[in-house]
């Protein structure tokens, strides 16, 4: 992707509309308590829940784990830093998003423009004054467009879902950790250390995550010159990385910028969340009006 830069009208107020799948996220609700989602919305932790959508990501994050090797990561950011696929503005972006389908978001019932800017808005009213976070969050997600056929069609384990590094061990903090068991890096002396191919704070931008639409999108900022702060790269290409701002993972690889950039990084994710939790609480009203408005035409 190549970026054309234009100024596209945002004329309407949009509204938070993100879904939680955990309903228990809301209970015991003592000021703010991070909900233990993921960057979809999603609870992919409870795993003693047994449902089919539990199956399906179970699936996916197997596909996922088997598949992130050193050498896969390396050959895809080889591909597409080459920028030869497409010719477009950001807003032309935006609007192909809306023909992705993120599968391991089943629940999202939000077209994908919507998601952009209602998370951009709400970065924008907490953080007035910081325009390059609201850009960012405009765009954090416009690396998806790998899903499409004229971005290569990947299959949804090689664009979504949570990154991490490799190249060194895989940390048991990240989901399904088990199925790394199968993938070839796992016993791998050369890739199956803390350090691995790293040494101690060589600085993440030193470091390959898995592949997928947020590394794509930081490819696509970087390679394009972006005047975006480090930190706005560092939101794009970590935004998934839940295994360090979630769990402190990966922090002896971290250096003083990236210090710094976590703070950020975790402003933009409590923003995240905090959206999904209001998306969650307005289902449930709706939920709760439709079915009593159904009482009240059986009892008339
Ligand atoms: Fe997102
Ligand atoms: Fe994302």
């Amino acid at each position: 992707m190549t970026i054309l830069i234009d100024q596209p009208q945002f004329g309407t107020e949009v509204e938070g509309k993100r879904v939680l799948n955990n309903e228990k996220e809301l209970e015991g609700d003592e000021g703010f308590r991070m909900p233990n989602a993921n960057s979809f919305g999603h609870n992919f932790r409870d795993y003693e829940v047994e449902s089919e959508r539990q199956e399906g990501v179970e699936i996916f994050y197997r596909t996922n784990h088997i598949n992130q090797t050193y050498d896969f990561v390396k050959k895809m950011r080889e591909e597409y830093r080459k920028l030869d696929r497409v010719e477009m503005s950001i807003w032309e972006c935006c609007e192909l998003l809306n023909n992705v389908v993120d599968e391991s978001d089943p629940d999202l019932d939000e077209p994908q423009i919507e998601h952009l800017l209602q998370t951009a808005e709400a970065i924008r009213k907490d953080y007035p004054d910081e325009d390059w976070l609201h850009l960012t969050a405009l765009i954090h997600d416009l690396g998806k467009v790998l899903l499409l056929p004229s971005f290569g069609e990947l299959p949804q384990w090689a664009v979504v879902g949570d990154t991490y590094p490799v190249g060194c061990a895989f940390d048991e903090s990240i989901v399904h950790n088990k199925y790394f068991k199968e993938n070839p890096d796992y016993k791998n002396p050369a890739y199956n250390t803390k350090y691995g191919v790293y040494s101690e704070r060589c600085g993440l931008d030193k470091v390959m995550m898995s592949w997928g639409h947020d590394d794509y999108m930081y490819l696509v900022a970087k390679e394009n010159k972006s005047t975006l702060p480090s930190a706005g790269l560092f939101v794009i290409r970590y935004h998934s990385f839940y295994a360090l701002h979630r769990s402190g993972a990966y922090k002896h690889l971290m250096n003083e910028e990236d210090k710094e950039n976590l703070k950020w990084l975790q402003i933009f994710n409590m923003i995240y969340t905090a959206r999904a939790r209001l998306e969650l609480m307005s289902k449930r009203l709706s939920h709760i009006i439709s079915l009593s408005l159904k009482s009240t035409f059986l009892q008339g």
